[in-house]
């Protein structure tokens, strides 16, 4: 397995085993690594000669300066966890100027009104973070195919739109949530969780089920009342938003459609770390 920090001497490597033939995967990350990435790691060497992990937490993408330096870096930890799991991995961790080379600012996007949903109304700038990074990757490690989760489905969305826009030759692959036994989303974020946060953040994907199987039969604002209901009862957690959207537009539903495919989303403090999770409903 090898480790890079510098962009010219992954990019040289990469066109090197380009020319033999390999094809090459790649799964962008901010590292504090779990079994979450490693299921898109696992993915992409499934389908590619190679896996390219970047390790990078973007300041750009954060709206919030004490979330970007209290976000957890283990890079040792990260790249010894790689390594057990093949040598078919090229780690790509860079520093902020290797990437933004002393402009460490964000160029703005247009992505027809996906980023203003969600996680755009809440993290402001956020989603001109995401896209100016993962252009930037594309740029350095012109993989194949690229794999994200839909534990984050908007940037996945994103993702799929920002290639679109910008004719990026790569395949972009969506992936499972990976979940905790007890049905907590795997976060980067979830090692902050104190004890007790811990026990109840699992009532997030609970509330989430419940509000699935409710959807079959009630409309989307009686269920997203009902699920406002439960974290107005709850003692650990603070819902941020509930909302159920159309998976196309991750617009709010107003009036179901049979033909349309509805998602939930949700975001909510356990203290002062935000999780978020996502349940197809149909
Ligand atoms: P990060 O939060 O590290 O996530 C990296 C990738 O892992 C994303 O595609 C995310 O959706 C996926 N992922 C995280 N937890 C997961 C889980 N429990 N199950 C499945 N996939 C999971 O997302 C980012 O980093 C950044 O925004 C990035 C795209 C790297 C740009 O900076």
């Amino acid at each position: 397995m090898k480790v890079f920090s510098d962009k010219i001497e992954i990019q040289s490597y990469i066109s090197e085993e380009k020319s033999n033939g390999s094809t090459f995967g790649f799964v962008p990350t901010m590292g504090a690594l779990h079994e979450g990435h490693l299921s898109l790691v696992k993915e992409a060497l499934s389908n590619n000669n190679y896996a390219v992990v970047s390790i990078f937490v973007n300041p750009t993408q954060f709206d919030n300066e004490e979330d970007l330096e209290k976000y957890p870096r283990t890079l040792e930890r990260d790249v010894a966890l790689l390594k057990t799991v093949s040598d078919s991995i090229l780690v790509y961790a860079p520093s902020v100027d290797d990437i933004y080379e002393g402009n460490t600012k964000s160029e703005q996007f247009s992505f027809d009104g996906l980023e203003f949903e969600m996680e755009g109304r809440f993290r402001e700038g956020h989603f001109d973070g995401v896209g100016t990074i993962v252009k930037r990757l594309f740029e350095i490690v012109t993989p194949n195919n690229a794999y994200f989760g839909e534990k984050d489905f908007q940037q996945l969305a994103i993702v799929k739109k920002l290639v679109e826009k910008y004719h990026i030759p790569v395949t972009i692959v969506g992936c499972k949530i990976h979940r905790e036994a007890n049905g907590l989303a795997m976060s980067s974020r979830n090692e902050r969780l104190k004890p007790e946060y811990k026990i109840a953040a699992p009532f997030i994907y609970k509330t989430l089920k419940e509000a699935k199987e409710k959807f079959g039969t009630k409309s989307a604002k009686e269920v997203t009342e009902w699920v406002e209901r439960q974290f107005a009862k709850h003692k650990l957690l603070e819902l941020e938003y509930f909302i159920i959207a159309d998976i196309e537009t991750l617009k709010p539903v107003k009036r179901k459609s049979k033909s349309k495919t509805y998602r939930a989303f949700v975001a909510a403090y356990a203290d002062d770390i935000r999780l978020i999770d996502n349940l197809a409903l149909n």
